[in-house]
């Protein structure tokens, strides 16, 4: 493979993936052949997802697989992957990990640090009655569930995507909300309380998506809607005023938490590219909230499929954004939609990519 070098290498493109590179488990035409495109030329990229729920090493195969183009887990933020700095921090001792396929977050979490790490499953397993209806079966709590003494209080509680048992789920993170001081089981007195937006233990969500796209005609609900249910039983709880909401973390697209990780982890892609070291398993893991400073790139492109994640976090974040037509955005008047991409609206991810290094004279 020719040596990168600075030519191409100040600008950069950032792939949303559920509606820009996949649907389901289905390639986007143009996916792959765009990414090949962008290597082709020495283009850096990376993917920003507010999808998770799998390790970094996992989501990677699995598109690289689908779309046919090898990638880097160096190469992919999830919308739970700035929690690494978290962990590495040892912000906290027990946590309560929600969503994602069977216990895949619970070792994604463990890959990042976090050293006890519990999941609602583990809970139903010791005592079912906390929650009457839940979907798992006898080979769920074999392959996924854990003996785990329930005495010990939870710390936090890291939604890190969508709940797959969202009864239970539910449940089990209001108990949490309301227990004292995260001890499952126990339910604080809201009467003492001076401050009832503040949770018992702190709650983070990795992403506030309410649709998003995979290969149904019409967009899904995502974790966002999980969100919403859990403020509001919140609200009947605690008795909130119409002016009081659950004091929660939320991270993901749009916020700048994200972007500001995703840029420090594009930028630390380059150099390896630059120091032709992308076979390298370390990477820089910056604080978080830190912006980077001098970034090496003019423009960063950022493509998406949903204007109120992609489009509103890259415009609020100095980045170029472009919209494509082939996940939530369906057509709509873009006078009507939250944000407008600065650089326009195209049918698929390879056109908009053909156009902007053809505009850079690239192409
Ligand atoms: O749960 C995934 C979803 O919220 C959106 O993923 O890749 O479109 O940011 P993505
Ligand atoms: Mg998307």
């Amino acid at each position: 493979m020719r040596k990168y070098t600075t030519g191409n290498s100040n600008l950069a493109f950032v792939f949303d993936i559920d509606g820009v590179l996949i649907r389901g488990e289905k390639a986007i035409p143009g996916a792959g052949p765009t990414l090949e495109l962008l290597n082709e030329h020495k283009v850096p990229f990376i993917l920003l997802t507010n999808g998770g729920g799998v390790s970094e090493k996992e989501r990677v195969q699995f598109i690289s697989e689908t779309v046919q183009v090898p990638i880097s887990p160096l190469q992919i933020v999830q919308s739970h992957t700035p929690m690494k700095a978290l962990a590495h921090k040892h912000a906290y001792d027990r946590v309560l990990v929600v969503g994602g396929p069977g216990d895949k977050a619970r070792h994604c979490a463990i890959g990042y640090g976090f050293h006890d790490v519990i999941m609602p499953i583990d809970i139903v397993r010791a005592n079912p009655a906390v929650s009457p209806h839940h979907r798992y079966t006898v080979e769920d709590f074999d392959r996924y569930s854990r003996e785990v003494d329930l005495k010990k209080p939870i710390e936090a509680i890291l939604v890190f995507n969508d709940p797959r048992d969202m009864t239970t789920d539910i449940q089990i993170v209001s108990d949490l909300l309301n227990s004292d001081h995260g001890v499952i089981g126990t339910k604080r007195s809201i009467t003492k309380l001076k401050h009832r937006e503040d949770p018992s233990i702190p709650i983070i969500f990795s992403n506030n998506d309410f649709l998003w796209a995979n290969d149904y005609a019409l967009p899904r609900f995502g974790q966002g809607a999980f969100r919403i249910i859990v403020e509001n039983l919140y609200r009947e709880v605690n008795q909130l005023k119409d002016s009081q909401h659950l004091h929660s973390i939320i991270m993901g697209k749009p916020f700048k938490i994200q972007y500001d990780f995703a840029h420090h982890v594009l930028i630390d892609w380059r150099n390896k590219l630059l120091a032709n070291d992308t076979s390298s398993q370390s990477q820089f893991l910056p604080n978080l909230g830190s912006e980077p400073k001098n970034s090496p790139f003019k423009s960063i492109f950022m493509v998406g499929d949903n204007p109120a994640s992609d489009i509103k976090g890259a415009n609020d974040n100095g980045w170029e954004s472009i919209l494509v037509r082939t996940g939530v955005y369906d057509n709509e008047d873009l006078s009507t939609i939250i944000a407008q991409p600065t650089v326009g609206v195209f049918d698929d991810v390879y056109a908009s990519v053909e156009a902007v290094l053809k505009s850079q004279k690239i192409l």
